[in-house]
């Protein structure tokens, strides 16, 4: 298939990229490249030898989307853009909802107008809301986030889920748990602009020595430890998984069907930071602090509808995580240059 990575110049975006050029298929990217550099993708072309056609754009520019599939033949479209930032969500919430629900439907609409029916869609676990039990289904209902960015991930989801029952798209709405690592090659990986709000990425630039010391946020959570467990899903496992729902669309008997990705195991913030310390070989520094608000104690995948339905499973360890996002960040200590 040619496909459309939409935000394929980002983290997670980047690495499916090459998945997709390694399982045959043909790759177009567009991003705006508002939170990513567009040095990632010489990288990805030096990884993939080969050209990677890239538009430069908001995907919410309806015009500019139009004038895109009218330039070129697209079979389905692989949907990361958008922003996905917590807090800054709850600071700026309109440009959420205009950014990341307006992208889908000018997306959308550019799709029937151009018959492309298959859609693979970048939903994250943050939709299973405060009262889910643990591990997550993907039958759970209702479907509620506490943030404004989690909302556009719910709505994102329920615009495609209604398009998809008037017969005018087959959808697989991935719900990511907590993607980490690296490409092997340590060529290209996750690159936060500012301080990282994410954890792994915070604990690899306290081993690279961009930050004194790691704050753990809370450590009195009803939990062996007393902090956090979350399912970290190696990146390049999450790409696979994009890769096997799009290969799985057109055999899909709905036209909307929700996965999750994940490992189906919990991992605490103090193991996860004594995983990376092994992995390096040295102590790194932390403290604990207060909790973060809207944190939630522990959260973990079911992940037997993907294993059953898509024959996808995750294969990398914690250790595979922390090995490989150290490899990225020693090499890359400040990230993908300027230009
Ligand atoms: N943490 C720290 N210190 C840090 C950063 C994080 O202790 O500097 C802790 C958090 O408190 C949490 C755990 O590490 O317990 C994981 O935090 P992340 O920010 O890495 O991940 P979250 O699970 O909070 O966030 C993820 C996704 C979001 C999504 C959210 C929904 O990154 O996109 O889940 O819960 F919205």
């Amino acid at each position: 298939m040619r496909v459309l990575v939409s935000g394929g110049a980002g983290y997670i975006g980047s690495h499916t990229v090459l998945s997709l050029i390694e399982a045959g298929h043909d790759v177009v990217v567009v991003d705006d490249f508002s939170n990513s550099k567009p040095a990632v993708i010489g990288r990805l072309e030096s990884l993939a030898g080969q050209h990677i056609p890239v538009h430069a754009f908001d995907l919410a520019d309806h015009d500019k989307t139009e004038r895109l599939f009218a330039a070129e033949s697209i079979d389905a479209v692989v949907h990361f853009a958008g922003l996905k930032a917590v807090g800054e969500s709850v600071a700026k919430p309109l440009e959420y909802y205009a950014n990341n629900i307006g992208s889908t439907i000018s997306l959308v609409r550019a799709m029937r107008r151009h018959d492309v029916r298959r859609l693979v869609f970048s939903s994250s676990a943050t939709v299973y809301g405060e009262a889910a039990p643990v591990p997550y289904v993907e039958t759970y209902e209702p479907l509620v986030a506490s943030s404004p960015y989690g909302r556009t991930k719910v709505m994102n989801e329920q615009v495609l889920a209604d398009v998809a029952a008037a017969g005018e798209l087959h959808v697989a709405l991935l719900r990511y748990f907590n993607p980490v690592g690296a490409h092997a090659s340590g060529t290209i990986g996750e690159d936060p602009q500012g301080i990282p709000n994410n954890l792994m990425p915070f604990i690899a630039q306290v081993a690279v020595g961009r930050r004194e010391r790691l704050s753990v946020f809370g450590d009195d959570y009803p939990t062996a430890d007393g902090t956090c467990l979350r399912d970290y899903i190696h990146v390049e496992d999450l790409a696979a998984g994009h890769v096997a729902a799009l290969e799985h669309l057109g055999a899909m008997a709905e036209p909307v069907r929700a996965f999750n990705l994940g490992s189906g195991h919990g991992t605490s913030v103090l193991e996860l930071l004594r995983a990376f310390e092994r992995a390096i070989g040295r102590e790194l520094p932390y403290e604990v602090v207060g909790r973060r608000p809207g944190d939630l104690p522990a959260f973990w995948a079911d992940p037997s509808r993907a294993a059953d339905e898509l024959g996808w499973r995750t294969t990398r360890s914690v250790d595979d995580m922390c090995a490989d996002t150290w490899r990225w960040q020693s090499q890359n200590p400040q990230g993908f240059p300027d230009a």
